[in-house]
């Protein structure tokens, strides 16, 4: 007799500009140019932020597969290496010959601040005409990042198309041309900084000047604040659980990853928005960017003591 097979993990496709190698140090402060700092931790790990949203979405449960490029280098190896042990199917993700793969240096001080140097962008050619668009159908939900926007409009065409729904992580880029590829998206999430650059104003303004086209929902994430979003009708809120923040790095990535999941499951749009919001609050909670993901035993774990009773 067949055994039962498990039930099928909910698929999501997250498509991104650069994945990259991190090398995080946690420190006091950061100081003046010309100083030394002895860090007092340090990690060397994967990040960019699609691909940690793939992160998100396989260590919560989820089935990701990552969609993008990396240099025919020894870090591209490494970016798909770690990809690839956490689960995240990286079939699609492709080394190009004769370019470099993304690398990073961050500070993480005291009140979890960070400081980024990275390398500038690698010019990967923006033709997404390779990319296996037939498993949009086979998908749950889809993500992508701001830092290949060609991508991003065939992933969220096809998305459309096949009646999935599609978040979209606004924070760099163009203004224009993001605010442009937010309305393929159903679900936009901007980073504040993003959101002010558009130049409506304050958020509450600023929402529903973006909102349109596919958009069901078009919020901002708002760091300790949590978050706010326009869903066509009002202006809606969820606040962030207060927490003691060790390191931000990635939170956005978490909370875009997670809040695809939470579609993806089919959860509603209030739900997801406050599990997406409860987990990149945990990860806040712990040092090393994406190394402080956290898998769904010990979300459910830390969330269920955060209640009272
Ligand atoms: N200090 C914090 N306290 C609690 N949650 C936080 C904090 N910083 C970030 N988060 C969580 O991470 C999410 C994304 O953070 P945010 O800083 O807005 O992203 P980004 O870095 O992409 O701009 C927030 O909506 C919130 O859920
Ligand atoms: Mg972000």
């Amino acid at each position: 007799m067949p055994t039962p097979s498990a039930p099928r993990k909910p698929r999501v496709i997250c498509l991104g500009g650069s994945a990259t190698i991190d090398q995080i140090f946690l420190v006091d402060e950061v100081k003046q140019p010309s100083a030394k700092i002895m860090a007092k931790d340090f990690v060397e790990t994967g990040g960019g932020m699609a691909a940690n949203a793939a992160v998100a979405v396989q260590r919560l449960g989820g089935q990701a597969s990552y969609w993008g490029r990396v240099g025919d280098d020894e870090p591209g190896d490494q970016v798909i290496a770690l990809l690839a042990h956490e689960g995240v199917d990286v079939s699609s993700l492709h080394k190009l010959a004769g370019f470099r793969t993304k690398l990073a240096s961050i500070l993480i001080d005291a009140r979890g601040e960070r400081l980024v140097v990275s390398s500038q962008p690698q010019g990967y050619p923006p033709d997404p005409s390779w990319l296996p668009i037939e498993q949009v159908a086979q998908a749950d939900a889809v993500h992508a990042d701001t830092r290949w926007l060609a991508g991003a409009h065939r992933l969220f065409d096809a998305a459309a198309a096949a009646g999935k729904p599609s978040v979209f992580d606004g924070d760099g880029g163009d203004p224009e041309q993001v605010a442009a590829t937010a309305r393929l998206a159903t679900h936009p999430f901007f980073s504040e900084t993003m959101l002010q650059a558009l130049g409506f104003g304050a958020p509450e303004a600023a929402l529903p000047r973006v909102f349109g086209g596919r958009n069901v929902a078009a919020g901002v994430t708002l760091g300790a604040d949590g978050v706010m979003w326009f869903d066509g009708a009002r202006i809606r809120s969820t606040p962030a659980p207060k927490i003691r923040p060790v390191d931000t790095l990635a939170a956005g990535d978490t909370w875009h990853g997670a809040f695809a999941l939470a579609l993806a499951e089919g959860r509603a749009l209030d739900a997801a928005i406050e599990f997406a919001t409860a987990v990149a609050a945990m990860k806040c909670t712990r040092f090393g960017g994406r190394a402080g993901i956290p898998r769904r035993e010990e979300f459910e774990r830390w969330w269920a003591q955060r209640r009272p009773g």
